[in-house]
Protein backbone atom coordinates (compact mmCIF):
# COMPACT_ATOMS: atom_id res chain seq x y z
CA UNK A 1 0.00 0.00 0.00
CA UNK A 2 1.80 3.35 -0.86
CA UNK A 3 1.41 5.91 1.43
CA UNK A 4 0.42 9.37 -0.35
CA UNK A 5 0.88 11.68 2.56
CA UNK A 6 4.71 11.75 3.44
CA UNK A 7 3.27 13.85 6.76
CA UNK A 8 1.45 10.66 7.59
CA UNK A 9 2.79 7.36 9.34
CA UNK A 10 0.75 6.27 7.82
CA UNK A 11 -2.48 7.27 8.77
CA UNK A 12 -1.86 9.25 12.26
CA UNK A 13 0.35 12.54 11.84
CA UNK A 14 3.87 12.77 12.95
CA UNK A 15 3.16 15.01 15.35
CA UNK A 16 1.46 12.21 17.48
CA UNK A 17 4.68 10.67 17.64
CA UNK A 18 6.69 14.21 18.80
CA UNK A 19 4.18 16.49 20.63
CA UNK A 20 3.44 16.86 23.78
CA UNK A 21 0.47 18.28 23.11
CA UNK A 22 -0.54 15.16 21.58
CA UNK A 23 0.79 13.04 24.23
CA UNK A 24 -1.07 14.90 27.17
CA UNK A 25 -4.92 14.38 25.19
CA UNK A 26 -3.69 11.41 25.15
CA UNK A 27 -3.52 10.67 28.80
CA UNK A 28 -6.84 12.80 29.26
CA UNK A 29 -8.51 11.17 26.19
CA UNK A 30 -7.51 7.25 26.47
CA UNK A 31 -5.31 6.52 29.10
CA UNK A 32 -7.92 8.34 32.08
CA UNK A 33 -10.79 6.03 30.20
CA UNK A 34 -9.45 2.44 30.33
CA UNK A 35 -8.83 -0.21 32.38
CA UNK A 36 -5.58 0.04 33.61
CA UNK A 37 -3.09 -3.00 34.31
CA UNK A 38 -2.14 -2.65 38.01
CA UNK A 39 -0.02 -6.37 38.87
CA UNK A 40 -1.28 -9.44 39.70
CA UNK A 41 -3.24 -9.90 43.15
CA UNK A 42 -0.35 -11.95 44.67
CA UNK A 43 1.89 -8.78 45.27
CA UNK A 44 -0.76 -7.70 47.91
CA UNK A 45 -0.85 -10.45 49.82
CA UNK A 46 -1.56 -9.02 52.93
CA UNK A 47 -3.87 -6.47 54.75
CA UNK A 48 -2.28 -3.06 53.85
CA UNK A 49 -0.09 -3.79 51.49
CA UNK A 50 -0.91 -1.44 48.57
CA UNK A 51 0.50 -0.25 45.40
CA UNK A 52 -0.20 2.73 43.07
CA UNK A 53 -0.67 2.80 39.42
CA UNK A 54 -1.44 6.43 37.41
CA UNK A 55 -3.84 5.26 35.10
CA UNK A 56 -4.04 8.62 32.86
CA UNK A 57 -4.46 11.69 34.46
CA UNK A 58 -5.63 9.68 37.78
CA UNK A 59 -3.26 7.98 40.21
CA UNK A 60 -4.84 5.22 42.21
CA UNK A 61 -3.81 3.39 45.21
CA UNK A 62 -5.22 -0.12 45.87
CA UNK A 63 -4.88 -1.78 49.07
CA UNK A 64 -6.05 -4.71 50.56
CA UNK A 65 -8.54 -4.76 53.17
CA UNK A 66 -9.11 -6.08 56.78
CA UNK A 67 -11.59 -8.50 54.89
CA UNK A 68 -9.22 -8.96 51.98
CA UNK A 69 -11.07 -7.34 49.65
CA UNK A 70 -8.70 -5.36 47.12
CA UNK A 71 -9.90 -1.91 46.42
CA UNK A 72 -9.16 1.33 44.93
CA UNK A 73 -8.98 4.85 45.25
CA UNK A 74 -7.80 8.05 43.77
CA UNK A 75 -4.48 8.52 45.85
CA UNK A 76 -5.57 11.77 46.77
CA UNK A 77 -6.09 13.63 49.97
CA UNK A 78 -9.59 15.09 50.67
CA UNK A 79 -7.84 17.50 52.81
CA UNK A 80 -5.60 19.59 50.59
CA UNK A 81 -5.61 16.97 47.95
CA UNK A 82 -2.14 15.93 48.06
CA UNK A 83 -0.91 12.36 47.05
CA UNK A 84 -0.94 10.57 50.18
CA UNK A 85 1.11 6.94 49.16
CA UNK A 86 4.36 6.33 47.56
CA UNK A 87 4.65 3.38 44.82
CA UNK A 88 4.74 0.56 46.60
CA UNK A 89 4.18 -0.46 50.58
CA UNK A 90 3.81 -3.24 52.70
CA UNK A 91 1.39 -4.22 55.84
CA UNK A 92 0.36 -0.23 56.28
CA UNK A 93 -2.09 -0.01 59.31
CA UNK A 94 -3.88 2.72 57.55
CA UNK A 95 -3.74 4.83 54.53
CA UNK A 96 -2.34 8.25 55.73
CA UNK A 97 -1.75 11.58 54.55
CA UNK A 98 2.00 12.61 55.28
CA UNK A 99 1.72 16.09 54.93
CA UNK A 100 -1.05 16.84 57.97
CA UNK A 101 -1.71 13.00 59.26
CA UNK A 102 -5.06 13.21 57.67
CA UNK A 103 -5.62 9.23 57.72
CA UNK A 104 -8.23 6.90 55.84
CA UNK A 105 -9.27 3.29 56.90
CA UNK A 106 -8.64 0.59 54.14
CA UNK A 107 -12.00 1.41 52.73
CA UNK A 108 -11.55 5.02 52.37
CA UNK A 109 -13.52 6.52 55.45
CA UNK A 110 -11.38 9.70 56.76
CA UNK A 111 -10.78 8.11 60.52
CA UNK A 112 -8.66 10.92 61.98
CA UNK A 113 -7.60 14.61 61.99
CA UNK A 114 -4.76 14.23 64.76
CA UNK A 115 -4.52 16.80 67.47
CA UNK A 116 -5.82 19.52 65.23
CA UNK A 117 -9.78 18.26 65.49
CA UNK A 118 -11.06 21.47 67.00
CA UNK A 119 -9.48 23.33 63.97
CA UNK A 120 -12.57 21.89 62.18
CA UNK A 121 -15.61 22.39 64.22
CA UNK A 122 -17.80 22.01 60.99
CA UNK A 123 -16.44 18.92 59.22
CA UNK A 124 -18.11 16.41 58.59
CA UNK A 125 -16.12 13.09 58.02
CA UNK A 126 -18.90 11.38 55.88
CA UNK A 127 -18.34 14.00 53.42
CA UNK A 128 -14.57 13.20 53.02
CA UNK A 129 -14.28 9.76 52.38
CA UNK A 130 -11.29 9.22 49.51
CA UNK A 131 -12.99 9.42 45.95
CA UNK A 132 -13.57 5.88 45.09
CA UNK A 133 -11.87 4.01 41.54
CA UNK A 134 -12.78 0.81 40.16
CA UNK A 135 -10.64 -2.43 40.45
CA UNK A 136 -10.87 -5.57 38.58
CA UNK A 137 -9.87 -8.96 38.58
CA UNK A 138 -9.26 -10.27 35.38
CA UNK A 139 -7.77 -13.49 34.07
CA UNK A 140 -5.42 -13.46 37.01
CA UNK A 141 -3.95 -9.60 36.66
CA UNK A 142 -5.73 -6.67 38.38
CA UNK A 143 -6.98 -3.70 36.74
CA UNK A 144 -8.08 -0.56 38.06
CA UNK A 145 -10.33 1.95 36.11
CA UNK A 146 -10.69 5.74 37.23
CA UNK A 147 -14.67 5.95 36.88
CA UNK A 148 -16.26 4.61 40.25
CA UNK A 149 -19.21 3.51 37.98
CA UNK A 150 -17.10 2.10 34.87
CA UNK A 151 -19.18 -0.72 33.06
CA UNK A 152 -17.78 -4.18 34.08
CA UNK A 153 -14.09 -5.32 32.77
CA UNK A 154 -16.13 -7.81 30.71
CA UNK A 155 -17.71 -5.29 28.44
CA UNK A 156 -14.34 -3.95 28.28
CA UNK A 157 -12.12 -7.61 27.25
CA UNK A 158 -14.53 -9.86 26.75
CA UNK A 159 -14.88 -10.37 23.30
CA UNK A 160 -11.51 -10.59 22.84
CA UNK A 161 -11.24 -13.43 25.62
CA UNK A 162 -12.35 -16.20 22.92
CA UNK A 163 -8.55 -15.31 21.02
CA UNK A 164 -6.46 -15.84 23.98
CA UNK A 165 -4.58 -18.65 24.79
CA UNK A 166 -5.66 -21.26 27.02
CA UNK A 167 -3.48 -20.38 29.85
CA UNK A 168 -4.20 -19.54 33.34
CA UNK A 169 -1.71 -17.53 34.40
CA UNK A 170 -3.37 -17.42 38.29
CA UNK A 171 -2.38 -20.47 38.59
CA UNK A 172 1.57 -20.55 36.91
CA UNK A 173 4.19 -18.79 38.96
CA UNK A 174 6.14 -15.99 38.40
CA UNK A 175 9.78 -15.72 38.02
CA UNK A 176 11.02 -13.03 39.78
CA UNK A 177 14.73 -12.98 37.77
CA UNK A 178 12.66 -12.47 34.45
CA UNK A 179 11.05 -9.41 35.68
CA UNK A 180 12.51 -6.39 33.44
CA UNK A 181 11.44 -2.71 33.16
CA UNK A 182 13.47 -1.25 30.24
CA UNK A 183 12.92 2.60 28.95
CA UNK A 184 12.97 3.05 25.68
CA UNK A 185 13.58 5.88 23.45
CA UNK A 186 10.60 5.93 21.27
CA UNK A 187 6.97 6.89 21.75
CA UNK A 188 4.58 4.60 23.19
CA UNK A 189 2.55 4.06 20.18
CA UNK A 190 5.58 2.74 18.34
CA UNK A 191 6.35 0.22 20.60
CA UNK A 192 2.50 -0.64 20.65
CA UNK A 193 2.77 -0.86 16.71
CA UNK A 194 5.89 -3.00 16.78
CA UNK A 195 4.10 -5.38 19.08
CA UNK A 196 1.40 -5.76 16.18
CA UNK A 197 3.29 -5.52 13.40
CA UNK A 198 3.19 -8.97 11.66
CA UNK A 199 5.52 -7.53 8.90
CA UNK A 200 8.68 -7.55 10.48
CA UNK A 201 8.56 -11.04 12.45
CA UNK A 202 10.74 -13.21 9.76
CA UNK A 203 12.98 -10.04 8.63
CA UNK A 204 14.40 -8.21 11.84
CA UNK A 205 13.75 -11.91 14.01
CA UNK A 206 15.33 -13.67 11.35
CA UNK A 207 17.82 -15.22 14.24
CA UNK A 208 15.40 -15.24 17.07
CA UNK A 209 11.88 -16.38 16.46
CA UNK A 210 12.15 -18.88 14.10
CA UNK A 211 10.08 -21.40 16.56
CA UNK A 212 7.26 -19.66 14.81
CA UNK A 213 5.43 -20.24 12.11
CA UNK A 214 4.72 -16.18 11.12
CA UNK A 215 3.42 -17.30 7.46
CA UNK A 216 0.45 -18.96 9.14
CA UNK A 217 0.00 -16.18 11.78
CA UNK A 218 -3.55 -15.25 12.13
CA UNK A 219 -4.20 -11.27 13.17
CA UNK A 220 -7.15 -8.95 13.60
CA UNK A 221 -8.92 -6.33 16.10
CA UNK A 222 -12.03 -7.70 18.33
CA UNK A 223 -13.42 -4.54 19.24
CA UNK A 224 -9.92 -1.95 19.79
CA UNK A 225 -8.24 -5.47 21.13
CA UNK A 226 -5.51 -6.76 19.00
CA UNK A 227 -5.64 -10.33 18.74
CA UNK A 228 -2.44 -12.54 17.13
CA UNK A 229 -2.08 -16.33 16.68
CA UNK A 230 0.10 -18.16 14.81
CA UNK A 231 0.84 -21.72 14.99
CA UNK A 232 4.87 -23.52 15.99
CA UNK A 233 7.26 -24.49 13.00
CA UNK A 234 6.74 -27.52 12.10
CA UNK A 235 10.73 -28.37 13.04
CA UNK A 236 10.04 -27.33 16.38
CA UNK A 237 6.59 -28.86 17.14
CA UNK A 238 7.37 -32.22 15.35
CA UNK A 239 9.29 -33.48 18.65
CA UNK A 240 7.80 -30.79 20.82
CA UNK A 241 8.99 -32.86 23.77
CA UNK A 242 12.48 -32.60 23.16
CA UNK A 243 12.44 -29.04 21.78
CA UNK A 244 10.73 -27.22 24.65
CA UNK A 245 13.54 -25.34 26.06
CA UNK A 246 11.88 -25.48 29.56
CA UNK A 247 8.82 -27.22 30.61
CA UNK A 248 5.28 -27.19 28.26
CA UNK A 249 2.17 -26.46 29.93
CA UNK A 250 -0.20 -28.75 30.25
CA UNK A 251 -3.23 -27.54 28.74
CA UNK A 252 -5.35 -30.83 27.69
CA UNK A 253 -6.49 -31.57 24.40
CA UNK A 254 -8.83 -28.84 23.75
CA UNK A 255 -6.89 -25.66 22.33
CA UNK A 256 -4.03 -25.15 19.21
CA UNK A 257 -0.78 -25.20 20.58
CA UNK A 258 1.25 -21.72 19.24
CA UNK A 259 1.71 -18.30 20.17
CA UNK A 260 -0.65 -16.27 21.04
CA UNK A 261 0.50 -12.68 21.01
CA UNK A 262 -2.06 -9.79 21.38
CA UNK A 263 -2.67 -6.51 22.41
CA UNK A 264 -4.89 -5.73 25.20
CA UNK A 265 -5.91 -1.81 24.12
CA UNK A 266 -4.01 0.73 24.50
CA UNK A 267 -0.90 -1.22 25.80
CA UNK A 268 -1.20 -4.21 27.28
CA UNK A 269 0.88 -6.97 25.19
CA UNK A 270 0.35 -10.68 26.16
CA UNK A 271 2.81 -13.43 25.25
CA UNK A 272 0.82 -17.21 25.70
CA UNK A 273 3.29 -19.26 24.12
CA UNK A 274 3.39 -23.53 24.85
CA UNK A 275 5.94 -22.87 27.78
CA UNK A 276 5.33 -19.36 29.55
CA UNK A 277 2.66 -16.37 29.90
CA UNK A 278 4.33 -13.16 29.97
CA UNK A 279 2.77 -9.45 29.73
CA UNK A 280 4.44 -6.71 28.53
CA UNK A 281 3.11 -3.56 30.18
CA UNK A 282 3.73 -0.03 27.73
CA UNK A 283 4.06 2.90 30.07
CA UNK A 284 4.30 6.61 28.11
CA UNK A 285 6.72 8.66 29.99
CA UNK A 286 7.13 11.69 27.81
CA UNK A 287 6.67 12.00 23.96
CA UNK A 288 10.26 10.26 23.02
CA UNK A 289 10.15 7.92 26.01
CA UNK A 290 8.43 5.00 27.05
CA UNK A 291 8.89 2.56 29.83
CA UNK A 292 8.09 -1.70 29.14
CA UNK A 293 7.66 -3.56 32.18
CA UNK A 294 7.56 -7.28 31.50
CA UNK A 295 6.63 -10.12 33.90
CA UNK A 296 6.69 -13.97 33.00
CA UNK A 297 4.65 -17.11 34.65
CA UNK A 298 6.01 -20.61 34.29
CA UNK A 299 3.91 -23.72 34.85
CA UNK A 300 4.60 -25.03 37.84
CA UNK A 301 7.35 -27.77 37.62
CA UNK A 302 10.25 -29.31 39.88
CA UNK A 303 13.67 -27.72 39.34
CA UNK A 304 14.93 -30.86 37.78
CA UNK A 305 12.12 -30.64 35.38
CA UNK A 306 13.45 -27.49 33.91
CA UNK A 307 17.30 -28.58 33.89
CA UNK A 308 15.99 -32.05 32.12
CA UNK A 309 14.28 -30.12 29.85
CA UNK A 310 16.92 -27.11 28.99
CA UNK A 311 19.28 -30.28 28.58
CA UNK A 312 18.01 -32.49 26.39
CA UNK A 313 16.30 -29.19 23.87
CA UNK A 314 20.28 -27.76 23.90
CA UNK A 315 21.32 -29.23 20.47
CA UNK A 316 17.52 -28.15 18.75
CA UNK A 317 18.59 -24.45 20.43
CA UNK A 318 22.34 -24.35 19.56
CA UNK A 319 21.01 -23.78 15.66
CA UNK A 320 18.29 -22.44 15.88
CA UNK A 321 18.76 -18.96 17.43
CA UNK A 322 21.09 -16.65 16.86
CA UNK A 323 22.55 -13.15 16.02
CA UNK A 324 20.81 -11.28 12.91
CA UNK A 325 24.24 -9.54 12.54
CA UNK A 326 27.59 -10.34 13.25
CA UNK A 327 29.35 -8.20 16.22
CA UNK A 328 29.39 -7.52 19.53
CA UNK A 329 26.53 -8.63 21.33
CA UNK A 330 27.41 -5.91 24.48
CA UNK A 331 27.69 -3.12 21.71
CA UNK A 332 24.93 -4.31 18.96
CA UNK A 333 21.51 -5.06 19.35
CA UNK A 334 21.53 -6.90 15.92
CA UNK A 335 24.52 -8.56 17.18
CA UNK A 336 22.54 -9.48 20.71
CA UNK A 337 20.36 -12.93 19.63
CA UNK A 338 18.06 -11.59 22.06
CA UNK A 339 14.58 -10.54 19.67
CA UNK A 340 13.60 -7.86 22.56
CA UNK A 341 16.89 -5.99 21.85
CA UNK A 342 15.90 -5.83 18.30
CA UNK A 343 12.61 -4.48 18.70
CA UNK A 344 13.77 -2.16 21.47
CA UNK A 345 16.40 -0.84 18.28
CA UNK A 346 13.82 -0.65 15.54
CA UNK A 347 11.67 1.46 17.59
CA UNK A 348 14.45 3.75 18.95
CA UNK A 349 15.55 4.08 15.20
CA UNK A 350 12.27 5.04 13.69
CA UNK A 351 11.79 7.77 16.76
CA UNK A 352 14.94 8.47 15.95
CA UNK A 353 14.83 9.80 12.25
CA UNK A 354 11.19 11.81 12.95
CA UNK A 355 13.27 15.00 12.97
CA UNK A 356 15.02 14.46 9.55
CA UNK A 357 12.82 16.82 6.93
CA UNK A 358 13.70 13.54 4.88
CA UNK A 359 11.45 11.37 7.15
CA UNK A 360 8.09 9.82 5.45
CA UNK A 361 6.99 6.37 6.07
CA UNK A 362 6.54 5.49 2.06
CA UNK A 363 4.54 2.57 2.09
CA UNK A 364 2.73 -0.08 4.32
CA UNK A 365 2.20 -4.09 3.91
CA UNK A 366 -1.28 -4.66 3.03
CA UNK A 367 -1.58 -7.76 5.31
CA UNK A 368 1.75 -7.97 7.50
CA UNK A 369 1.37 -4.00 8.14
CA UNK A 370 -2.54 -3.61 8.41
CA UNK A 371 -2.51 -4.19 12.35
CA UNK A 372 -0.51 -0.95 12.24
CA UNK A 373 -2.98 1.13 9.98
CA UNK A 374 -6.10 -0.27 11.77
CA UNK A 375 -4.19 1.09 15.40
CA UNK A 376 -3.60 4.17 13.90
CA UNK A 377 -7.59 4.60 12.95
CA UNK A 378 -8.44 3.17 16.90
CA UNK A 379 -6.37 6.09 18.69
CA UNK A 380 -7.47 8.45 16.22
CA UNK A 381 -11.18 7.99 16.67
CA UNK A 382 -10.43 7.70 20.69
CA UNK A 383 -8.61 11.60 20.20
CA UNK A 384 -11.46 12.31 18.54
CA UNK A 385 -13.46 12.75 21.45
CA UNK A 386 -14.40 16.08 22.49
CA UNK A 387 -14.47 15.28 26.07
FE1 LIG B 1 9.44 -7.65 17.10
Amino acid sequence: MINEDPTRMPVLPVSAYTSQEWFDLEQKLIFSKVWAFAGFPEDLVNTGDHTTVQAGLNNILIIRGNDGTLRAFHNICRHRGARMLRPHGKSASAITCPYHDWTYDFEGNLKGIPNKREEFPDLDPACLSLHKASLAIWRGMVFVHPDPEAPPIEDWFGPVAPYLGPHQPDQMMEIPQAADETIIKANWKFVAENYIDAYHLPLLHSGTLGMYDHRNAETGFVGDHFAFYEPLASDYSENLEKNAPSPLIDFGNNHRVGAYVPLLFPGIGLSETEISWSIFHIVPLAPDRTLVQTRTKLPTASEAAFTKAERRSSSYWRNKVGPKYEGDPEMDPMASGDFMAEDIFACEQQQASLSSPYFSVGASADIGEKPVRDYQKIIERWMQQTT
